[in-house]
């Protein structure tokens, strides 16, 4: 959720440490801090509430520099978001800490801590770290050692990163459920929660494992594994266009990122189609004979990314016979799942750092599924690594908050699935794949027809600046992408949005329809078309306003309180990658209009790597 960087130099690292913090500011963003070890001998601190923009600002009113350093961005979990809970914490003078995530045990260790005489001056869960150091010092004087003693008394997720004007030789870290990485450069070492951090300094990383304790020098890294053996981790190059993090001629991240979308699927298709089927090995050496066995899927995920979940159902079912489960992550990891047998269980996710989506994986590990596949945006995240098989996205960084260009990647990757698994088991019909393929290739085209209604979308979406509800129509798959526009909707313009099955309608919502209340509705040229156009005239004759995003060949015109925008034709199987276009153009237009902040909206971070 929060960001963490670190750095060990022989220069002043002070602007390196900020301009790793703004990189990382769209994870979290409530307050920010730093500490830096100064020529006098002593650990210096600047906290702020608020963007880094602030904390720039506190710095640049009283300057603080040194070669050694630690820096936090905070999305408040335990403590409102405040200076004093802000990162890094103190123990005395002379250590102090930043963490991600969340340590389960700080009220009893709290309690034990003030047992010691131990003053705390914050809320966090993270204070009780920095203090239960403090106190393991005093019997294993080595900093790095001491840490290895100490966090074997957490409970919980962790990536944390410490500094000691004792030993300001080093910067000590340790993961435990929350990534850190390593940048390594010339004569000077940096740590990150995420290398987008670093990519100003460096373009080589080591990437921490579950357990890893790392003590960081300037010329020197040694790794220590969850058992205390000292190993080694790879170091790797990091390819990634340098301008993955600028907005280039964009007002928005989440316009440069939907604007990406035609590149970034022809990106997720290269590769993995053959002339006429798609390539399974693309899932990995082991998938065609996994994919043999496969009776059931079971896919989970949270939010956009469960969206996408719910669309692949219709195609997996509908296309491939394979029956097929959706669940929202926080609700699988917690109830007791019965397994079909021979059933592939599926995650999807962004960032692959999502607490409860990890959470479910690693439950499912221990109910007996045939195998884990991960669709997943972030090549390194955890949720990769600890799956057994992997299908990434290829959607690059996204920045924007509100998730656009990932979650077309994945209905992508999602639709590459359904073709591999019907095509191994022998479920599709004759013909099925070669059409879709065909199509597929020419989806980026398609898509970049969708966002040149841009300019008359921003216009509709006139109609939605006063409106404080919405309801989203779609029927079959498209039910999702109604979900997926109100999300957007809500998200980004904070106009509560609401997405109904069209067909239920009546047993329910249609009392709020009024002239107050927009509905969006999604109408490809399919044979649920007609009962569409029925559901539509409900909601005139209610008065209701309708936009209406149609296919062009679907014969619906523009009338009294009906907007209707013709979309490019396409294969209906394919109309979900395409119809979410106009509905994230649509959030957005409407959030630039309320003059909200559409990159980084209230209450929300980017990765939510705690519960
Ligand atoms: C919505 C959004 C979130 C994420 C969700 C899962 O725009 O971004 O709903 O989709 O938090 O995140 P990932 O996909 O990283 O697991």
């Amino acid at each position: 959720m929060c960001g963490i960087v670190g750095a060990v130099a022989e220069r002043n690292i002070t602007t390196i440490l900020i301009e790793g913090l703004k990189r990382l500011e769209y994870r979290g963003y409530d307050s920010a801090g730093l500490a830096v070890y100064s020529a006098q001998g002593a650990l210096e601190r600047r906290r702020r509430i608020g963007k880094v923009s602030e904390l720039e600002a506190a710095v640049a009113a009283q300057p603080l520099s040194g070669k050694l350093g630690i820096a936090h961005t905070r999305w408040a979990t335990h403590g409102a978001p405040s200076e004093h809970n802000a990162h890094p914490h103190f123990s005395g003078h002379d250590l102090a800490v930043v963490h991600n995530g969340i340590i389960e045990n700080h009220e009893e260790l709290r309690e034990q801590l003030k047992g010691l005489g131990y003053v705390f001056s914050s809320e966090t869960d993270t204070e009780v770290i920095v203090h239960l150091l403090h106190h393991t010092l005093k019997t294993q004087p080595d900093l790095t050692e001491a840490l290895k003693v100490a966090v074997k008394q957490l409970h919980g997720a962790y990536g944390l990163a410490v500094i000691s004007a004792k030993q300001p030789d080093r910067l000590v870290a340790a993961r435990s459920g929350s990534p850190l990485v390593i940048g390594l450069g010339h004569g000077e070492n940096f740590l990150a929660s995420d290398q987008l951090a670093l990519r100003q300094v460096t373009d080589r990383f080591m990437y921490l494992e579950e357990g890893d304790i790392a003590e960081i020098r300037r010329d020197k890294v040694s790794i220590w594994n969850q058992a205390g053996q000292a190993v080694q981790r790879e170091a790797v190059q990091y390819h990634e266009g340098a301008e993955a993090a600028d907005k280039g001629e964009y007002r928005h991240f989440m316009l440069k990122e939907i604007h990406e979308q035609p590149t970034v699927v022809q990106r997720t298709l290269e590769g993995r189609l053959g002339s006429d089927h798609v390539l399974v090995q693309a899932f990995g050496p082991q998938a065609a004979e996994l994919f043999a066995k496969v009776r059931n899927v079971q896919i989970v995920a949270c939010g956009t990314s469960y969206h996408a979940g719910m669309v692949a159902r219709y195609w997996l079912e509908e296309l491939a016979g394979i029956p097929c489960q959706v669940e929202v992550a926080s609700e699988f990891r917690y109830r007791k799942v019965v397994v079909q047998p021979d059933t592939l269980f599926v995650s999807i996710s962004q960032s692959g750092e999502t607490a409860d989506t990890l959470a479910a994986l690693r439950n499912a590990k221990e109910l007996g599924f045939l195998a884990s596949l991960a669709i997943c945006n972030v090549g390194i995240s955890s949720l990769v690594r600890e799956s057994d098989l992997t299908l990434l996205t290829l959607a690059g960084p996204e920045i924007g908050v509100a998730s656009t260009k990932a979650f077309t990647t994945q209905l992508v990757s999602l639709m590459l699935l359904t073709l591999a698994l019907g095509q191994v088991r022998g479920t599709l019909g004759a013909g099925v794949e070669a059409d879709l393929v065909e199509q597929l290739r020419r989806l980026p085209v398609r898509l970049g027809e969708a966002l040149a209604m841009d300019a008359t979308i921003e216009k509709i979406s006139e109609l939605f600046a006063d409106k404080h509800h919405t309801l989203f129509l779609g029927r079959g798959a498209q039910f999702p992408v109604a979900m997926e526009g109100a999300l957007k909707l809500k998200e980004i313009s904070y106009i509560h949005a609401e997405a109904y099955p069209a067909g239920e309608l009546k047993h329910g919502p249609l009392a709020l329809v009024d002239n107050d209340m927009p509905v969006v509705t999604v109408a490809p040229n399919n044979e649920l078309l007609e009962k569409l156009k029925s559901n539509l005239q409900e909601v005139r004759a209610r008065g209701g306003q309708l936009v209406v995003f149609a296919d062009e060949q679907a014969r619906m015109s523009n009338g009294e309180g009906t907007h209707v925008i013709a979309m490019p034709h396409i294969a209906d199987a394919l109309a979900p990658i395409l119809y979410t276009i106009p509905l994230q153009l649509l959030s957005y237009y409407v959030a630039v209009l309320k003059g909200t902040d559409v990159d980084q909206p209230r209450n929300l971070a980017k990765s939510v790597t705690v519960e």
